[in-house]
């Protein structure tokens, strides 16, 4: 069996939604330590629907497939769907990552939340902590170096 499936391969040759969103709504970033990758994701929300979104990723394939991915898993979606979706989705929709890679996952979700997050913020939304709580926000990490 490849150990990519190929719609791994099709988001990582085709990416959807790469760039950014100037007058993006919400912007989160996120990192994983060990292996270096960030990404980074632009969100447009419109009554309450993710009307746009973009993402810009510095990592390896399976990062960038699962960027693609996960955002095209939120587009047209309601703010809600989109705070609620968790790498393991975006990893099903892919046809599986091997095990190794499925921390790449994890960054689609958490740059996900943490541009939600900073949209409630912006926007004087009130949440529950607790739904990002282990999320690391790379942005602040950047700022307090
Ligand atoms: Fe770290 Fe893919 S190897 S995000």
């Amino acid at each position: 069996m490849a150990l990519y499936s190929d719609k791994v391969m099709d988001h990582f040759r085709n990416p959807r939604n790469v760039g950014v969103i100037e007058d993006a709504d919400g912007v989160g970033e996120a990192g994983n330590p060990v292996c270096g990758d960030i990404m980074k994701i632009y969100l447009k929300i419109d009554d309450d629907v993710i009307s746009d979104v973009k993402f810009e990723t510095f990592g390896c394939g399976s990062a960038i497939a699962s960027s693609s991915m996960a955002t095209e898993l939120i587009k047209g979606k309601p703010v809600e769907e989109a705070a609620a979706l968790t790498n393991k989705a975006v990893t099903e929709a892919l046809d599986g990552l091997p095990i190794h890679k499925l921390h790449c996952s994890v960054l689609a979700e958490e740059a996900i939340k943490l541009a939600l997050k900073d949209y409630y913020d912006k926007n004087g939304i009130p949440y529950d902590p607790e739904e990002f709580k282990g999320v690391v926000d790379c942005a602040s990490c950047a700022e307090n170096h």
